[in-house]
């Protein structure tokens, strides 16, 4: 399974890039914000130079001639810039439009089977479920990932599943262990993914059975 990192934190890229766990990032407008960076092709450049795989700059025009003409202005950052493109009627017009120019599109803000099957037949590169979301209003996100997962396997649709609104480990590995391509992960997930509290108690007791040794 690929990890990307959902945050336009520099810093916080740069660190999990360096213990091996970046394999792209993704980026909202939401996410922009908590950067507070309001040169955002600037940014996203940063980001592109600092990791070489996808990484998703999202458009924030709603009609479909302004959402290509965004995502052409969007590509034109680095070659491995992936235009993230919200799942609504017009947005389907540009996924197609943008995939038929070979521009990756990560359909974004997806959240039931039927999106998932469009944005794939329409070219998207990426299908992004919110599992999160869907959790927060009493649905199960991971059923959503096991269905899509089921219907491009079916199909054998060329489309990545890429779990989006990732909130604790258990959506990681739930969604690694029904086969989804990526799972984009914030920092604090990452963190998660590493702690067991037996490993913190077997590390205590082994240093304090050092510092024993020690004293002789
Ligand atoms: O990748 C999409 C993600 O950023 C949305 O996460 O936590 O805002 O639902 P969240």
């Amino acid at each position: 399974m690929k990890f990307f990192i959902d945050t336009a934190d520099l810093e916080a890229i740069a660190e999990i890039k360096d213990m091996g766990m970046c394999d792209g990032v993704t980026t909202n407008p939401s996410l922009m914000a908590k950067a507070g960076r309001r040169d955002t092709d600037v940014l996203l450049r940063e980001i592109c130079d600092l990791v070489q795989g996808p990484v998703s700059g999202e458009v924030v025009a709603t009609e479909a001639d302004e959402m290509i003409a965004e995502g052409e202005r969007l590509a034109a950052i680095s070659d491995h810039l992936v235009v993230k493109i919200p799942t609504t009627y017009e947005g389907l017009k540009a996924i197609a439009a943008l995939s038929r120019q070979d521009i990756r599109v990560n359909a974004t803000l997806v959240f039931s089977p039927a999106q998932a099957l469009l944005v794939a037949k329409a070219g998207a590169a990426y299908c992004s479920p919110f599992v999160g979301r869907l959790d927060d209003i009493g649905h199960d996100g991971m059923e959503l990932i096991e269905q899509v997962v089921t219907i491009y396997g079916e199909y054998g649709l060329e489309t990545e599943v890429l779990v989006a609104s990732v909130r604790h480990p258990n959506h990681v590995i739930e969604g690694a262990m029904m086969g989804a391509d990526v799972a984009t992960i914030p920092p604090k997930v990452i963190k998660q993914l590493v702690q067991h509290p037996l490993t913190d108690k077997g590390l205590a007791a082994f240093l304090a059975d050092w510092d024993r040794l020690q004293e002789g």
